[in-house]
């Protein structure tokens, strides 16, 4: 068993090995869980494995369960086993153990999280916007929850590579190349790129849909681009650079930073091995001048990659991607994030990876998108959603609150909490929602100091710090480190137990690319904390005892600090 083994894993493997030698079950594969309760009746810990082994032992439930209480030999960290209901097996942990293994939590930088990646890598292709064009609400999205993906794997230890996946490469650039030498207003450009960039774009496509001529213009010189003609070449990098640029500022007010920044165009000169590749299987079939892969019996449509016309498709170059990720990194995993409009794409790319014998451990993560009511915004900018106006205002609508709530701070002081406070916000109305339902973004919510919002655990964090510091001015000779830690009261218990918890929360959220599992942990934990805060003394209570609540004090806050940090939001020490 590893050192900072939780209560779940020790019981886990005790309770497979006890159930072993209480019963005949030796040729038998059993692996008898233990999941943590919710309600502190039933014991800090239950097992089911009465019932599951019922059929087996050819016994009732509650007899199996009877039987084994009577016969099992208790582990030291265990207070007392009850039975329950139809046959529940519930664990009561010692106090000691408690207070123990919370200490011994301290001393871990990984806050007790196995370091379940070591030696494995993983490859993120999260955000992946389109150049010349402003991120869309689905690819905000993506970059935040793809971050805390990121954080998450990283601190399980993992080497994260962080892809951006940019849609730098297809038939638009024809568009853009006659656009741009038509319709490019500089003054604007340099203003606002990508917008302008966009505008450019929009016209030169309306001029396409009246205006045959243009249309065939557009076409050969994006054949030109296509076959490396330098004047093209040298725009359209020009398109990327400065959508990177502007992409950037978004990712440094995000705190997002990535590893790679790959576009669609690096994966282009594999693109006709691959459609080689598709045809040696029997892969690929010509259908109407185009060369799709018949994906019918796997329940899907066709999937077209290489059109009529000899452009390559969007799975094809999803395709290619894994196979030059296969080559160079050989990860364990590639996670790509996007939202919910993406879903048939990538059960097809999948499938044909499959096919095509790649070897790939592929793993889609989707999310529905957000809704962002009109309200959403007090100054509103063309139609399109534009992130940094929203960060601008989260901004200031956290300055205001700063402002009323620490009058006599610093202003930049002030600024850099707003900032902290605002960013936060956005992320974790991002992070804290199911991925997949349905979200509506509300400024009420996201800056809610009561609810459950980032705000309302940045202050908490803050408040939960400043009860260490008051302790360390009031008593500057003593060392926290070297008075003992004793859980006695049944609130310091629930603390304890749920500090516990951490490392299963971290692993959830990682397992299942679910950050709202972490953000409910912090959620509960400062409210588990709030309860204990109000119903029991700390700097007031008695030596010993009020040492022994600092530290859980302490174990609390630093763990809240990097649960937010795992969520990408960040904390400061004064609020
Ligand atoms: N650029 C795409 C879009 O904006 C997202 C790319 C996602 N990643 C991928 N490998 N397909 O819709």
């Amino acid at each position: 068993m590893r050192e900072f083994a939780t209560f779940e894993e020790r019981l886990s493997a005790w309770m497979t090995e006890a159930m072993q030698s209480v019963f005949d079950l030796s040729d038998a594969e059993v692996n008898l869980g233990v999941s943590p309760t919710n309600n502190e009746k039933f014991g800090d810990y239950q097992c089911n494995a009465a019932m599951v082994l019922s059929k087996q032992l050819k016994k009732a439930p509650r007899e199996i369960a009877q039987q084994f209480v009577e016969a099992a030999e208790l582990p030291e960290f265990i207070e007392k086993i009850e039975i329950a209901g139809p046959g529940f097996i519930n664990f009561f942990l010692t106090n000691r153990a408690l207070s123990e293994y919370i200490q011994l939590l301290e001393k871990d930088a990984h806050l007790g999280s196995e370091q379940v990646g070591e030696g494995k890598k993983v490859i993120i292709d999260y955000s992946s916007p389109n150049v010349a064009k402003s991120m869309h609400i689905g690819h905000i999205r993506s970059t935040v929850i793809g971050n805390a993906i990121d954080r998450l794997y990283r601190f399980l230890g993992y080497e994260v590579i962080a892809d951006n996946h940019l849609g730098d490469w297809g038939t638009q650039f024809g568009l853009m190349l006659v656009g741009y030498r038509e319709f490019v207003n500089e003054e604007a450009l340099a203003a606002a790129p990508v917008e302008e960039l966009e505008r450019i774009y929009v016209a030169s496509y309306n001029k396409s849909k009246e205006d045959d001529s243009w249309r065939d213009l557009a076409k050969s010189e994006l054949v030109k681009l296509q076959q490396g003609n330098e004047e093209n070449r040298k725009l359209w990098e020009k398109f990327i650079e400065l959508s990177i640029g502007e992409f950037n500022k978004i990712y440094d007010r995000l705190d997002v930073k990535f590893d790679l920044y790959r576009g669609e165009s690096f994966y282009n000169d594999r693109l006709p091995k691959m459609i080689q590749a598709l045809e040696d299987k029997d892969l690929a079939v010509e259908s109407d001048g185009a060369l799709i892969v018949d994906l019918e019996e796997d329940g899907m449509p066709i999937c077209i990659v290489r059109k009529s016309d000899g452009g390559y498709n969007y799975a094809t170059t999803d395709l290619a991607t894994v196979e030059s990720r296969q080559e160079e990194f050989d990860p364990e995993r590639i996670i790509y994030v996007t939202d919910e409009r993406q879903q048939l794409h990538f059960k097809q790319f999948f499938k044909i990876a499959e096919k095509l014998e790649m070897e790939a451990n592929l793993v889609h993560v989707w999310f529905g998108l957000m809704r962002l009511p009109e309200a959403t915004f007090s100054t509103r900018e063309g139609n399109v959603i534009k992130l940094s106006a929203l960060l601008d205002e989260a901004e200031s609508r956290a300055l205001d609150m700063v402002k009323s709530s620490s009058p006599d701070m610093p202003e930049d002081q002030q600024k850099d909490l707003a900032k902290a406070i605002g960013i936060g916000a956005i992320k974790y109305t991002d992070l804290s929602q199911n991925p997949q339902s349905l979200v509506t973004f509300t400024w009420e919510k996201a800056l809610n100091m009561e609810g459950n919002s980032a705000p309302y655990l940045q202050y908490a964090y803050a408040r939960i710090s400043s009860v260490y510091d008051k302790w360390k001015t009031q008593f500057p000779d003593m060392e926290l480190n070297e008075c003992s830690l004793n859980i006695e009261h049944k609130i310091e218990r629930r603390l304890a137990i749920k500090l516990s918890r951490f490392s299963a929360a971290v692993r959830a959220a990682a397992d299942n690319y679910r950050p709202n599992i972490m953000a409910d942990y912090l959620y509960d934990l400062a409210q588990i904390y709030s309860s204990f805060y109000q119903n029991v003394p700390f700097l007031k209570a008695e030596e010993g005892v009020r040492e022994s609540r600092i530290r859980l004090c302490r174990s609390t806050a630093r763990t809240l600090k990097q649960g937010l940090n795992l969520l990408g939001i960040e904390t400061r020490e004064r609020i």
